[in-house]
C-alpha cells in the first residue's frame, strides 16, 4: 500500500456558463492561468499524487482537452527542424510518460455525481481521485491531492477537501457537517447540498478535490436525481457515510475559483505573481499601477 493514487477522474462535462462568452465554443478548462490551460494545472496535480490513469469526463464542446493531451506531431516536427529545444520539451512534456489518458463522454450534463458514474468502467483500483479544474488550488510544494492520499493512506477513510466560507453563501455549495476536528480532518456525520443558511450543519464547503472508494460508484448507480434532475455527488457521499468512514481535510494552499470571472482573475494575479520567469517584472508592474 502506497500513499499515491491509481486514477483520477477530471469531470469537465459542464457548460461553464458563468464564463461566456468565452466558453461558448473554448472550454472552461482550456483558459489559460497565465502559461497554462486550467486543465493542466489538474493534471500535474494528479500525476504528483502519482496517479497513472487519468479519466477525462467529456461533453460535446470540449474535444480541445482530448486534443491538448494528445501528441501534436505537426508542432513537434516543426520545433524539431527549427532546433527549438525548449519549446519542443515544453510542448512534450504535457503528458509525462507512464501516464495514460482516457476519455468518456458525458451525453447530458446531469450532474456532477452523474458525471463520476459515467468513469466508472475505466476506474481501477479500491478508491479514486476526482478533480474539478475550475478549482485552481496553488500549492506547488504539496499539491492537495498529495495531502488527500497521505490522509487516506494514514487512516484507510474517504477524504473530502473542505474550505471555510461565509456563512451567507453556504447555499451555494456542498456543506458538511463534521462537528470535531483533530488538527487538518474531522470525521463526517453528514453532507447537505446548498443547504439553506439558516439549516447549515457548517461554513465548511467542500472544494473539489476528492479520494473516494470505489463504492460510491456503485452508489451513485443508485442515487436518484435531485429537484433539478441532477444526481449530486454530496447525496452519494451522504449514502456512503452509513458504511463507510468519509473525513472532511481542510488543506493546505490558495484556493481559486476558476469557474467565476472574479475568481480566474484574482487567480491570475497570484499565479502571475509567483511565475518563476515573469513574477518580479509582474509584480513590479502591478505594484506600480
Ligand atoms: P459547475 O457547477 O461549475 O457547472 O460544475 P458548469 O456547468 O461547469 O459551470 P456553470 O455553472 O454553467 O458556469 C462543477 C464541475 O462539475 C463538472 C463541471 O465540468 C465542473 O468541473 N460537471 C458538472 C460535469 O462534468 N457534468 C455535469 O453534468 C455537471
Amino acid at each position: 500500500m502506497t500513499d499515491t493514487i491509481e486514477t483520477v477522474v477530471f469531470p469537465v462535462a459542464g457548460l461553464g456558463t458563468r464564463f461566456l462568452p468565452a466558453t461558448k465554443s473554448v472550454p472552461k478548462e482550456m483558459l489559460p492561468v497565465v502559461d497554462k490551460p486550467l486543465i493542466q494545472y489538474a493534471v500535474e496535480e494528479a500525476v504528483a499524487a502519482g496517479a497513472q490513469r487519468l479519466v477525462f469526463v467529456t461533453g460535446r464542446t470540449k474535444n480541445a482537452i482530448a486534443d491538448f493531451f494528445d501528441t501534436a506531431y505537426e508542432l513537434e516536427t516543426e520545433l524539431a527542424a527549427k532546433n527549438k529545444d525548449d519549446l519542443l520539451a515544453i510542448a512534450q512534456s504535457v503528458v509525462p510518460e507512464g501516464v495514460d489518458c482516457l476519455y468518456v463522454r458525458q451525453s447530458q450534463p446531469l450532474g456532477l455525481g452523474h458525471a463520476i458514474l459515467c468513469a466508472k468502467p475505466l476506474v481501477s483500483g479500491a478508491q479514486f481521485g476526482v478533480i474539478l479544474p475550475d478549482d485552481l488550488i496553488h500549492h506547488p510544494q504539496d499539491p492537495v491531492m498529495c495531502q488527500l492520499a497521505r490522509h487516506h493512506h494514514a487512516t484507510q477513510a474517504s477524504v473530502v477537501s473542505v474550505n471555510e466560507v461565509a456563512p451567507a453563501h453556504v447555499n451555494r455549495y456542498g456543506v458538511v457537517d463534521a462537528p470535531e476536528f483533530e488538527g487538518r480532518f474531522g470525521a463526517m456525520r453528514g453532507i447537505v447540498e446548498k443547504p439553506e443558511p439558516s439549516q447549515a450543519p457548517s461554513n465548511l464547503a467542500v472544494v473539489g478535490r476528492y479520494l473516494l472508494s470505489s463504492q460510491i460508484l456503485d452508489i451513485l448507480e443508485h442515487t436518484p436525481p435531485d429537484h433539478r434532475g441532477e444526481i449530486q455527488i454530496t447525496d452519494a457521499i451522504a449514502t456512503l457515510l452509513n458504511t463507510e468512514r468519509v473525513d472532511a481535510y481542510r488543506f493546505e494552499g490558495a484556493q481559486f475559483d476558476c469557474g467565476n470571472k472574479l475568481g480566474f482573475l484574482q487567480a491570475t494575479v497570484a499565479l502571475g505573481r509567483a511565475h518563476p520567469e515573469l513574477g518580479q517584472d509582474f509584480s513590479n508592474w502591478l505594484d506600480a499601477n
